[in-house]
């Protein structure tokens, strides 16, 4: 059998490019050798796209670099279909067709988290690069990125959310006393704010009074031009994984015990403390209505492939729909891979059923577009 070409995108210019290297690495500890021929593109912070044939080991690290910087220098000749920055169709494009068909690629996995990598931008670039690839639509990657958008989406398909308030970067700066007064009207205190556009808690606070607002928008305002004022909901966080394409299928439900106050970075990252529990402790309607609401989220935004829908669940069993992830994380103890292993699908074979849906997901929009 042909092995197919996967190419693996990793890093990026985004707040979570370490995360999405240490997902990169993870899927290529994992992915089915036998089947996929591996080529690997990291994304510097700078934005530099840079081919790498070295140990997959280095690359959560972030060693990688160095060795693929001196790999390019090495080769002398740079038409080889390798990537420079910054990143065009035209060097997609050949990086499908170069000369050298084996550095060809049949599927892009892009393993990149937040912006510029998750927000449809390099769905974009593959898409006009007419190039199949795992995951979202530019579409559903862009409007589950941004927390305002993906809100709208959910509202109109009845999910329930936090109420919010939404305050531009440049409305902050005169407009304190008016922001505190329609925080302490509608949504109370304490309160969450959080970047619109951004991910792993980077720029999220929890506002414990009037006093703590304006830092905390200043704070969110340095990742994105719109931030959200959010009402606290005191619950359980807990999170359900979605698969598929037009049928999606929803995991086992988990719940996350963060060691700090909330999950922040730290809890997500470095402390290594927070927990994961694998089924959550729930009664079984509180599963299923959690499981429908986020089929109903993924088909809702349009979503394809995978997607991880975050809620929180409170004593009395309300269930108020947080975020959706369109590239949540995906290292061996990331929980969407565990929902899935709970759930009877092992890491290497949803690796496969991920690249697969992108081939499927490619024919069925090549299909539509011959038939007008
Ligand atoms: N409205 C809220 N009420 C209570 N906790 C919240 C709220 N919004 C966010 N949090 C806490 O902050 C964390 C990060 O916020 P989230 O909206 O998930 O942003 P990110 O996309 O960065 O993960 C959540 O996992 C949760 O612990
Ligand atoms: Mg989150």
């Amino acid at each position: 059998m042909k092995k197919i070409k996967v190419t693996v995108l990793f890093g990026g210019q985004s707040s979570e490019h370490e995360v999405s290297r240490i997902s990169a690495q993870c899927v290529l500890e994992n992915i089915d050798k036998e089947r996929f021929d591996i080529r690997m593109v990291g994304i510097t912070k700078t934005g530099e796209w840079l081919e790498y044939k070295g140990d997959i080991s280095l690359i959560g690290s972030g060693e990688w670099e160095k060795v693929a910087r001196q790999q390019l220098i090495d080769k002398a000749g740079l038409g080889s279909g390798l990537l420079n920055a910054p990143p065009s169709c035209v060097d997609l494009v050949s990086f499908k067709d170069a000369e050298d068909r084996n550095i060809g690629v049949d599927v892009v996995f892009p393993v990149l988290h937040g912006p510029n990598g998750e927000d449809g931008s390099v769905q974009g670039l593959l898409q006009l690069a007419d190039v199949p690839y795992v995951g979202c639509n530019i579409l559903a990657s862009a409007a589950g990125m941004d927390k305002e958008f993906s809100k709208l989406v959910f509202q109109n398909a009845g999910i329930p959310q936090a109420s919010y308030i939404k305050v531009m970067r440049n409305e902050i700066k005169g407009s304190m006393p008016f922001l505190i007064n329609r925080v302490s009207e509608k949504l109370g205190w304490p309160c969450f704010v959080k970047p619109a556009n951004a991910g792993s808690s980077v720029g999220v606070s929890k506002v414990k009074g009037p006093q703590e607002l304006e830092a905390a928008l200043l704070l969110a305002a340095k990742y994105d031009g719109k931030i959200l004022i959010e009402e606290f909901v005191r619950g359980k966080e807990i999170e359900c994984a979605v698969l598929g394409n037009e049928n999606p299928i929803a995991s086992t439900v988990g719940e996350i015990v963060p060691c700090n106050d909330f999950y922040d970075y730290n809890a997500k990252y470095i402390d290594g403390k927070s927990e994961t529990i694998i089924p959550a402790d729930l009664p079984s309607h509180t599963v299923e209505q959690v499981q429908d609401y986020s089929v109903r989220a993924f088909k809702a935004l349009g979503c394809s492939g995978l997607s991880r829908v975050d809620f929180f669940v409170s004593e009395e069993g309300k269930i108020i729909l947080n975020e959706i992830n369109t590239m949540p994380g995906f290292t061996s103890i990331s929980m969407y891979s565990k929902l899935w292993e709970a759930s009877g699908i092992p890491y290497p074979e949803l690796i496969t059923r991920l690249i697969d849906l992108a081939f499927e997901k490619y024919e069925q929009n090549t299909r539509s577009y011959e038939r007008d």
